[in-house]
């Protein structure tokens, strides 16, 4: 059977402090890369989701050493190509699509073929944006011409770099290049359109061999391989996508306020802020500094009464993929049309967002056009809900678990939610975190 909550009544007004837990973006690379690196490495405030355990289980069984304690996580790296490759190894990378397509870059000099599968909803997403540039490495997928998950793949011990273009804007897919590169011998040269920077920066934090060049719409990497890494230790900051969830939550309660401490505000991952600032939020970054290259802040939130729509920039998408769900609450409950476009990519997300998004809010009665890269929402600045509601059938989607969540608390009528182990993917204190603001939820 699968778990579900029952929502009844609105949250009430609440000021607090909060502390959100780990970015899950850093938390997977952090593991990914220590397992790089020579000796051991620590963590505090990892994120112990489910995509992380899944990290942590694949490491494991390509022979790296991991402890997990109360403070932090312990990873005895074991090199660059270290991995205790087995014959038949089976990697499971569950909900993820970070951890599989990266963990695929560093699997380029197994001298055996390995499986990698995922869950339901992973199984369904594009791969060939990873195969592709592997293959170019010279690593080998089975069975060809198939770009979904289960892959085999086999590595190669004559790896050349190489240099290529990634058009979509994709983190993952340059980012999974970058892994590949580390073990390739020369130069790999990428030119990427833009999306989130963690990777860069953290092998620059490393001193590993990397330029950057920052263009307006792409960044041009050039990344030397064959370098070693040094252990390293990391303070993970909050993540601003789960963060993202209780600004919202704030903006929309009643006169209520929030500060969320610790976040990190790398500028590609703050869209959602600039988005909901121009709709009238007045969300602010205080006590901002910089933390091994990555930015860091506090932020603080408070109720706002009517918002503004908007025709939202299409270069604010890659800053803002993963909260789009939540955005358009707000454009529901916003005084006007607002217009997204330029997002088939939020089609390909751990369930079809751009389109289940328009049908949760069809749902609680608000108009929309889509087609398959576009939204516009009609919104209705005094809607309140007073029907009964369920969502199921949404691949388990941790966001659409948190979002509607969200939509209960704020909107009114009575819900009944399902599938709420889905959270365990990214936010596994999701519901806790709502508790400390409202003891009887
Ligand atoms: C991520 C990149 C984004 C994002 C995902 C995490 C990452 O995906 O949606 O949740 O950590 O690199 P894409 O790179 O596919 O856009």
């Amino acid at each position: 059977m699968a778990k579900s909550i029952d929502i009844k009544k609105t949250i009430s007004s609440f000021a607090k402090t909060l502390k959100i837990s780990g970015d899950k973006s850093l938390s997977i690379r952090w593991a990914l890369t220590a397992s790089q690196a020579n000796g051991k490495s620590r963590a505090y405030n990892l994120l112990m989701s489910d995509d992380i355990l899944s990290t942590l289980s694949c490491l494991r069984k390509l022979g790296v050493k991991i402890k997990i304690k109360r403070k932090y996580c312990e990873i005895n790296g074991l090199g660059l190509n270290g991995f205790k490759y087995k014959k038949n190894l089976i990697l499971n990378a569950g909900n993820s699509g970070t951890l599989a397509r990266l963990i695929l870059g560093l699997l380029i000099t197994s001298p055996f073929k390995i499986k990698l599968v995922g869950d339901k909803s992973l199984s369904k997403r594009d791969f060939s944006r990873v195969i592709i540039p592997l293959k170019k490495f010279g690593a080998k997928f089975f069975p060809k011409n198939k770009d979904t998950l289960p892959v085999l793949i086999k590595g190669s011990n004559s790896l050349k770099p190489i240099s290529y273009y990634e058009k979509k804007g994709s983190a993952q897919c340059k980012s999974s290049i970058m892994y590949a590169a580390l073990n390739a011998p020369g130069k790999t040269k990428i030119k990427a359109k833009k999306s989130r920077d963690h990777t860069e920066i953290l092998f620059k934090n490393l001193n590993l061999p990397i330029k950057i060049k920052k263009g307006k719409n792409h960044d041009l990497i050039e990344l030397e391989g064959k370098k070693n890494i040094k252990s390293f230790n990391y303070n993970i900051p909050a993540d601003i996508s789960s963060s993202a969830f209780f600004i919202v939550l704030t903006l929309l309660a009643k006169k209520s306020n929030l500060i969320i401490k610790n976040v990190n505000i790398n500028p590609s991952r703050t869209g959602v802020i600039t988005i909901l600032n121009k709709m009238g939020g007045k969300i602010q970054l205080k006590n901002r500094r910089t933390y091994k290259g990555e930015k860091i802040a506090d932020i603080y939130v408070k109720s706002i009464k009517s918002f503004k729509p908007i025709n939202c920039p299409i270069k604010l998408n890659s800053s803002a993929i993963d909260e789009f769900l939540i955005i358009f609450l707000v454009a529901a409950k916003s005084r006007g049309i607002s217009y997204f476009k330029g997002l088939s990519e939020l089609n390909q997300k751990e369930s079809p967002r751009l389109k289940l998004g328009s049908k949760i809010l069809n749902m609680i009665g608000i108009k929309t056009e889509t087609t398959n890269d576009s939204l516009k929402i009609y919104g209705k600045p005094n809607l309140k809900l007073n029907k009964n509601y369920q969502i199921k059938n949404y691949l388990k989607d941790h966001r659409i678990f948190m979002m509607t969540t969200v939509a209960a608390l704020t909107l009114g009528g009575k819900w009944k939610i399902h599938d709420y182990d889905s959270i365990k993917s990214s936010f596994p204190s999701f519901l806790k975190t709502i508790k400390k603001l409202d003891s009887k939820f």
